[in-house]
């Protein structure tokens, strides 16, 4: 019998075995840094002389990993090869499907410091921010193991005299997973298993800021765990160049993918064309941005608003799409809240973050480093700096201090664009009905948060404030596996809900089987 599902305790830095454990997994993936890495297709390991790097964001100079650069012909190649493993793996029973992702969830959580340490070098996240993602990747696996136990079998149904009828959940077919690059390691892989599990094979595209920590979790998933040749392929390569093959090719049957909305938008067009010799709808998965806003209203507790606005602003440096990147705050408690929100922020630190005493490290690449000081630049010319905005020289690593911007207008720029990034905009509202109405005033519509004692405003709230994910009086991200399925509304995607119990069934489609008497 299987324990039941629990989430990943977090590790607890303060001892020193843990630190200790955290340092010597630095040291040794440290040493592992630069290697060259093939495509993986059907079990062939493929090298070629066209590669592209992947970079420490916090050291652009240190190469973290070179990768094959597949081409439009090794993405036709990879998902033709998936299509035929899925003749074989689609008999596969559940059980047996689900053993490879408990296998691949214990594994990794014996070198759960080693994956740790991929994501301090290659995403440059903090210590606890890579526990967090290492946790939320083992969750998945657990999770999703045993949904794919459970759904594996017949369904009930009613009964009638007669005839045996039974629903059951049967696999698509290849899928296509396009993970970003900021949950590097649990994003890839909860779509990844999801899929896997569900009973497709996957054709896997890493995040190109992101594929060296994809390439350990492919390794662990057929070196470690045994997965059967073509069931995980990975190639990858540019987006741009050949995620439309991908998408576009006639035997892929599902797309998951997690980004921008601007990627999303152009996988759901394409993959509504229907391609020469297609014969289904393609399904698809799409998870993308967010512009998130707290609001805190008068009878809140003004010091745990302001501990929740800072760590859900500054969190791996603001580049989560749950981050919270509006502060809503009604007139009477506005400069209250503005200068706790400062006073704190002050006091994060910044910097390599192989150090543990750092709380943020540098954002993940150049073009993110451009676009955030772009958008610091408006956020300058709409509101009123309160705090950072300065940067260094992005050779020395792709830092960007915690920014503050009040008095921005509920419709600036600033208030409704997805930066991605350290900063966060403070905005005024009249009142309690007020910053509810602007709460709403985005595309999007991921995650969100109200401070309020009031019982009655809460429960306003709870029916009006439409966000996939709603939290009162807490911070806005960190959602956890089994606990609080994860997805968004609106332009913020399909509303997925990964991690939750409804998610693998998005990769089968039902079958009704009625045999009378
Ligand atoms: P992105 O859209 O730039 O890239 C996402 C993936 O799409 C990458 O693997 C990329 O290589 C690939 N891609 C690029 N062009 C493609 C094409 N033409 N066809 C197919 N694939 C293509 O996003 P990103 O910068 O990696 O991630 C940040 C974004 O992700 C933010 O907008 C963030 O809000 C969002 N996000 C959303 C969620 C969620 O659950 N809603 C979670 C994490 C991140
Ligand atoms: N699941 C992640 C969070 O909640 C995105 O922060």
């Amino acid at each position: 019998m299987l324990p039941d599902y629990r989430p990943e305790p977090f590790v607890d830095f303060s001892v020193k075995a843990n630190a200790d454990a955290m340092r010597t997994a630095l040291s040794k993936v440290g040493d592992e840094l630069g290697r060259t890495y093939p495509l993986l297709i059907g079990g062939e390991h493929i090298e070629l002389a066209d590669t592209f790097d992947s970079l420490n964001p916090a050291k652009p100079s240190q190469v973290v990993g070179s990768f094959a650069k597949a081409t439009v012909e090794h993405a036709n190649q990879a998902v033709e090869v998936a299509a035929t493993a899925f003749e074989t793996w689609r008999n596969v029973a559940a059980e047996e499907r689900a053993r490879y992702l408990f296998r691949a969830a214990a594994v990794m959580r014996r070198r759960k410091f080693e994956f740790m340490a991929w994501l301090v070098y290659e995403v440059s996240k903090s210590w606890a921010e890579a526990d967090a993602d290492v946790a939320e990747a083992i969750d998945f696996m657990e999770y999703y193991g045993r949904q794919a136990i459970k759904f594996g079998g017949p369904q009930p149904v009613v009964a009638y005299n007669g005839e045996e009828n039974e629903l059951r959940y049967i696999p698509l077919g290849v899928t296509v997973v396009i993970p970003p690059w900021n949950f590097a390691l649990a994003i890839m892989v909860g779509m990844t298993t999801a899929a896997i599990a569900a009973g497709n094979t996957v054709v896997l595209k890493p995040a190109s800021a992101s594929p060296a920590i994809a390439a350990q979790f492919v390794r662990l998933l057929v070196e470690e765990a045994g997965l059967p040749d073509g069931v995980v392929n990975f190639v990858p390569g540019s987006g741009g160049a050949m995620g439309d093959a991908l998408v576009d090719h006639a035997k892929t049957r599902v797309i998951a993918f997690t980004g921008s909305k601007e990627i999303g938008l152009r996988i759901f067009e394409r993959s509504a064309k229907l391609q020469p010799g297609q014969i289904w709808l393609k399904r698809t998965i799409l998870e993308m941005g967010g512009k998130d806003g707290i609001v805190v209203d008068e009878t809140a507790d003004l010091d745990a608003a302001a501990d929740a606005i800072v760590a859900s602003a500054f969190g791996f440096q603001g580049q989560k799409c749950s981050a919270c990147s509006r502060a809503i705050i009604v007139e009477s408690v506005y400069d209250s809240v503005l200068k706790k929100v400062v006073d704190r922020t002050k006091k994060l630190t910044m910097g390599d973050p192989t150090d543990p005493k750092q709380h943020m490290g540098a954002v993940v690449d150049q073009k993110a480093f451009d676009k955030i000081r772009e958008y610091i630049e408006i956020g300058k010319s709409e509101g009123r700096l309160m705090l950072g905005g300065e940067t260094g020289d992005p050779a020395d690593g792709y830092f960007i201090p915690p920014t503050i911007i009040a008095d921005i207008a509920p419709e600036a720029r600033l208030s409704l664009e997805e930066i991605f990034g350290p900063v966060l905009a403070f905005i005024k509202a009249n009142d309690w009905k007020h910053a509810l109405q602007i709460a709403n005033n985005t595309e999007y519509g991921l995650t969100g948060a109200v401070f309020s004692r009031s019982r009655e405003r809460l429960e306003e709230a709870r029916r009006d404030f439409h966000v996939g994910n709603l939290y009162f009086n807490r911070k806005c991200t960190g959602a956890l596996v089994g606990v609080q399925p994860f997805g968004g509304f609106n332009m913020s995607g399909t509303d997925s809900k990964a991690g939750g119990p409804d998610y693998l069934l998005l990769f089968t489609q039902a079958k009704t089987i009625t045999d009378r008497f």
